[in-house]
């Protein structure tokens, strides 16, 4: 019986783990670049820990179980519920600010298509306990310093950066009451996903002033600061969006002395789906448009309070791969060679009575540090060099007749195809000798 891969994973055979080990080793290198260090957690937590603040999309599309204890669990869907959770659980033993950094695996039962799977990796970054917008800026700089030092440029990306608390403060101003807020956010999220007069249907039914509607609509589509001012013609005199704007204003002077500036741009649209955010949102986007967004974060200064946790202010960001990949592959910064093999020696043992002398030198030269590949059969000459070629060796070693008469191997070097016969020895002679 034939049993195929799960809807919505991957295999990953070699190739594809040396595009996943890419891409994962970029993400950690400019994390620990930018001051973050590694933590991690389980795969499973109990259920209702991403039915407190995670929002209705996300509680649909887990993968949840009931143990054998009758616990109920879900695969994460999501790390930061789980950094919420283990940061409160030592809050007082933890040096601040706390800059953190994974690469879960995260599983969301989601309808599978292009960069959305149900099965995938996620880079993380977040900063927590730093009630500044001075953090928000390095998060969204840290971001792009990944996908800049990736080959990506201003002309294939955008950080699409934007406000919870203006929103919030936007909508209040039109007459929404706080406590819709909450439900509202995830549908204005769909703005970009869905055709226009769908989207508007949708907001029309869930806002019960029209004139509103109309404003939300318009809103959505503000691309400069300056213009909410000429569609909320007395925003000057709310305070919390006043309070937001300057915010916002200051997070893209920093973002310009940060040298990024070419890549960012305001963009009202960007509310993001899950329930916790309460400040500055954001988005990669490729410059085309036609994929779905690369990363999203944001400022979520509740979260750690509403997980029994001091009220601490957190900001931070998720990159999923399949996106990415998708990215880097069109723009031709996925290069062959990164799945192609490759071995410092290949050892070629022309006779079996010298197989012994071939695995010895074999292992003497993977205790010194150097990759080593041989052939289990002591096949032709011409054989074992196509073998050799495949593990994309960088010089081979011949033991044969040479070793027999004058105890000599024969060294090639696989790029030039010049060889000598040398001693043995010569082979071990350590790279600082
Ligand atoms: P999110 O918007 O749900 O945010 O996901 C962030 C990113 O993860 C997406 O932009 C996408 O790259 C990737 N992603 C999400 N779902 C899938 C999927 N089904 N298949 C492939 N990639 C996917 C969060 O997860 C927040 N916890 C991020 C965050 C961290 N906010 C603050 N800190």
């Amino acid at each position: 019986m034939k049993i195929p891969s799960v809807k919505g994973t991957r295999d990953f055979y070699p190739p594809q783990m040396a595009v996943r080990n890419f891409i994962s080793n970029g993400w950690k290198a400019v994390s620990l670049r930018n001051g973050f260090v590694e933590y991690d957690g389980p795969i499973f937590e109990y259920l209702r820990m991403y039915q407190i603040k995670s929002g209705d999309e996300i509680v649909e599309q887990l993968f949840h179980l009931t143990d054998r204890g009758g616990r109920e669990l879900a695969i994460r869907p999501e790390i930061t519920p789980t950094l919420a959770r283990m940061i409160n659980q030592r809050i007082n033993a933890l040096p601040r600010p706390i800059k953190w950094f994974s690469v879960p695996r995260l599983c969301r039962a989601e309808r599978p298509q292009k960069g959305r799977l149900r099965e995938f990796f996620q880079w993380n970054i977040d900063i927590v306990g730093v009630d500044d917008i001075l953090a928000d800026a390095e998060v969204i700089f840290c971001t792009l310093d990944y996908l800049r030092s990736a080959g990506l440029t201003a002309a294939d990306i955008t950080a699409k950066i934007s406000s919870r608390k203006l929103l919030a403060a936007l909508l209040m101003h039109l007459g929404i009451a706080e406590d819709q807020l909450e439900t509202l956010y995830p549908i204005l999220d769909k703005k970009a996903k869905l055709p226009a007069d769908t989207f508007a249907a949708m907001l029309a039914e869930a806002v019960a002033n029209q004139a509103a509607v109309q404003i939300i609509l318009k809103l959505l589509d503000i691309h400069s600061v300056g213009d909410i001012q000429t569609l909320v013609p007395d925003v000057a005199s709310n305070r919390q969006a006043q309070s937001a704007l300057d915010e916002l204003h200051r997070l893209f002077d920093l973002l310009k002395a940060m040298g990024v500036a070419d890549f960012c741009r305001f963009d009202m649209s960007i509310v993001r789906g899950l329930a916790y955010y309460t400040g500055m949102v954001f988005e990669v986007h490729d410059a085309v448009g036609d994929l779905r967004a690369v990363c999203g974060g944001g400022r979520y200064d509740n979260l750690l309070r509403d997980f029994g946790g001091p009220a601490l202010s957190a900001t931070g960001m998720g990159m999923g791969d399949c996106v990415l990949e998708i990215l880097l592959r069109e723009r031709g910064l996925l290069t062959e060679s990164l799945s192609q093999r490759c071995v410092d020696f290949f050892v070629v043992c022309m006779d079996e009575v010298l197989m012994p002398k071939a695995l010895d030198i074999v292992s003497r030269l993977r205790s010194c540090g150097k990759s080593t590949e041989f052939s289990y059969k002591t096949v032709g000459l011409g054989k074992q060099l196509k073998l050799a070629d495949a593990c994309g060796a960088r010089q081979v070693i011949i033991i044969g007749q040479e070793y027999l008469n004058e105890q000599k191997i024969i060294l090639k070097d696989m790029k030039t195809g010049t060889q000598s016969a040398v001693d043995e020895s010569s082979l071990f002679v350590s790279d600082s000798d």
